[in-house]
């Protein structure tokens, strides 16, 4: 079995793998890094979410041997030491998530989201997380995190998380 080296969370992992294993089942089964969630496996619903080279990939369809010489962020290395990324810190606040499986492809999408666009209309939202799905149908949360994410990542006024949520 070929050895990739992989660049995830700023770190390099050597690990062994078919060329056709998908990113997950590497970041899960090999790597222990299990804050990316298997949903459908099919690249359909978002749960997988992981950053390459900052855009948002689903991890289940991404070959491993095809994101070897990328930046790969997961959301295992968002926060800085016990200090939250925003974005986790505003879905924390405004309580976007029930059970929480859908959370981390959220929050990856989000932050990817945030990168091109820093100040998303409720469309442009919507619109951006519409193939992440969740079951539990937290979405007007969701939209309401992603808001004061943003603003908080703008550096404008910062909502408290009570107004978010109203
Ligand atoms: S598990 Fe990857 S998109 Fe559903
Ligand atoms: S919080 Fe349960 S699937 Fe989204």
């Amino acid at each position: 079995m070929p050895t990739y080296t992989l660049r995830i969370n700023g770190k390099a992992h050597d690990v062994e793998a078919e060329p056709d294993d998908t990113l997950l089942s590497v970041l899960r089964d090999d790597l222990d890094m299990t804050g990316s969630r298997y949903g459908c496996g099919e690249g359909q619903c978002g749960s997988c979410t992981v950053l390459v080279d900052n855009r948002a990939m689903r991890s289940c369809v991404a070959k491993v041997s095809a994101v070897t010489k990328a930046q790969i962020v997961t959301i295992e290395g968002l926060a800085t030491g016990d200090t939250l990324h925003p974005v986790q810190q505003a879905f924390l606040e405004v309580e976007a998530f029930q059970c929480g499986y859908c959370t981390s492809g959220m929050v990856m999408a989000t932050v990817a989201l945030l990168r091109t666009n820093p100040s998303p209309t409720e469309a442009d939202i919507v619109k951006a997380l519409d193939r992440n799905v969740c079951r539990c149908g937290t979405y007007p949360r969701i939209v309401k995190a992603v808001k004061l994410a943003a603003e908080r990542l703008r550096g404008a006024t910062p909502a408290t998380a009570q107004e978010a949520r109203r």
